[in-house]
């Protein structure tokens, strides 16, 4: 078995835990007997600079060729301006393979302080919308730089789209601990948030086994700090789950750890696989930078293309390494580098299958 993987190392940090990831994922290929073939793609800022676009309209038609996409981080705001990376690249690439599931597990892993105070352990999931809301892009600006200024961003959420994102929620949550919480500010914006509190208890009658509790976003956001182990799966829309899973990346004790998978579980598209993280210009090439969210990420690649034995193996193999060795990076109060963190990883997989 040979899956063909596109590879977008990015900016930043991204070319650095890319690579780790790649030496991460041929390890594990080795020893369950498959192979991938990789082709990597240079868009990037850099990129960007040369040639006026982030990826080439032929670039789309080129990566839907392959079985998935794992990508670094996109983004070097020295060069180009935020707003124009990531919706020249991310966004539309999200949005053209309909990748509407953001999935980003979040768990206190074992071995690792939390900044919360007595370490309470958690396990949820996030389920953020990923192909409208907040991000859908629709809006303008006009006199731009007058005191008359005018900018409209619009928020645009079909009952299809809402529909479809709580739909899998709720499956998810079917198959764990069967609570699932949905966060909105249906208090402040009445419209689209109470159509969303509309089809959560439409859908809800489909999972009678699934207790669904309803948060405002500001709320939930204070009882993941306070309360993190209450949740098990989180449905949000794209601004409040990605702010949400920020939070979430913190009070597992770095950036540098939660992973996040764009799906298109109808899979009329590759999904893409990549840390939650950005480029981290401050640390871009120090050879620091954790490369355990990629490998998070990489985890969740091999779940997608059902190598679920290697899937788990490889995740075993990042928990092993962080709670018996140590070998950790500055980010969480180690003093190992990228590449050391990736050996350890790889010789604890070797190790891990022969037990
Ligand atoms: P960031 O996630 O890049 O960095 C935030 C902080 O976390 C920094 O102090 C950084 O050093 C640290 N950090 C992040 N990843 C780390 C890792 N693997 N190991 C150790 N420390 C790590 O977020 P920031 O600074 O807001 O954004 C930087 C750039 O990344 C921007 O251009 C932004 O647009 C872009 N970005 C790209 C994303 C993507 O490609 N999916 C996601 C988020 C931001
Ligand atoms: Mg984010």
């Amino acid at each position: 078995m040979q899956y063909r993987i596109a590879l977008i190392p990015g900016d930043g940090i991204g070319p650095e835990i890319l690579k780790a990831g790649v030496q991460v994922l041929q390890a594990v290929a080795g020893l369950y007997g498959f192979t991938f073939a990789w082709t990597e793609f240079p868009y990037s800022c850099a990129y960007y600079l040369e040639h006026g676009v982030m990826i080439p309209e032929d670039g789309f038609e080129t990566l839907r060729q392959y079985n998935a996409i794992l990508l670094g981080a996109v983004g070097d705001p020295r060069l180009v301006p935020d707003h124009v990376s990531l919706r020249g690249l991310l966004v539309p690439l999200r949005q053209r393979f309909d990748l509407y599931v953001n999935y980003r597990p979040a768990r206190l892993l074992a071995g690792l302080p939390s900044p919360l105070k007595g370490d309470p352990p958690f396990d949820f999931v996030v389920v953020r919308e990923n192909s409208e809301g907040e991000y859908a892009g629709t809006g303008g600006r006009v006199r731009v730089g007058t005191q008359d200024e005018v900018a409209l961003q619009t928020t645009v959420f079909t009952r299809k789209g809402v529909e479809r994102i709580v739909r899998y929620a709720f499956d998810l949550a079917r198959k764990r601990r069967k609570r699932l919480a949905s966060a909105t500010k249906s208090n402040a914006m009445q419209y689209v948030f109470v159509m969303w509190d509309e089809v959560v208890e439409q859908v809800a009658c489909e999972y009678p086994e699934v207790e669904v509790q309803r948060y405002h976003a500001d709320a939930l956001a204070a009882m993941l700090v306070r309360d993190p182990g209450h949740f098990d799966v989180i449905v949000a829309s794209n601004l409040i789950g990605d702010i949400l899973t920020d939070l979430a990346g913190a009070i597992q004790g770095s950036l540098g750890l939660p992973a996040s998978a764009n799906l298109n579980p109808e899979r009329s598209a590759p999904s893409l696989f990549e840390p939650v993280h950005g480029s981290a210009p401050d640390i871009a090439g120090r050879g620091i930078a954790n490369p355990l969210a990629t490998f998070w990420a990489s985890s969740l690649l091999l779940e997608y293309l059902s190598q679920q034995a290697a899937a788990s193996m490889l995740l075993y193999a990042v928990e092993t390494v962080i709670a018996q060795s140590q070998v950790l990076t500055p980010d969480l109060g180690g003093e190992a580098t990228t590449v050391e963190v990736t050996k350890a990883v790889i010789q604890t997989l070797m190790q891990g299958h022969v037990l």
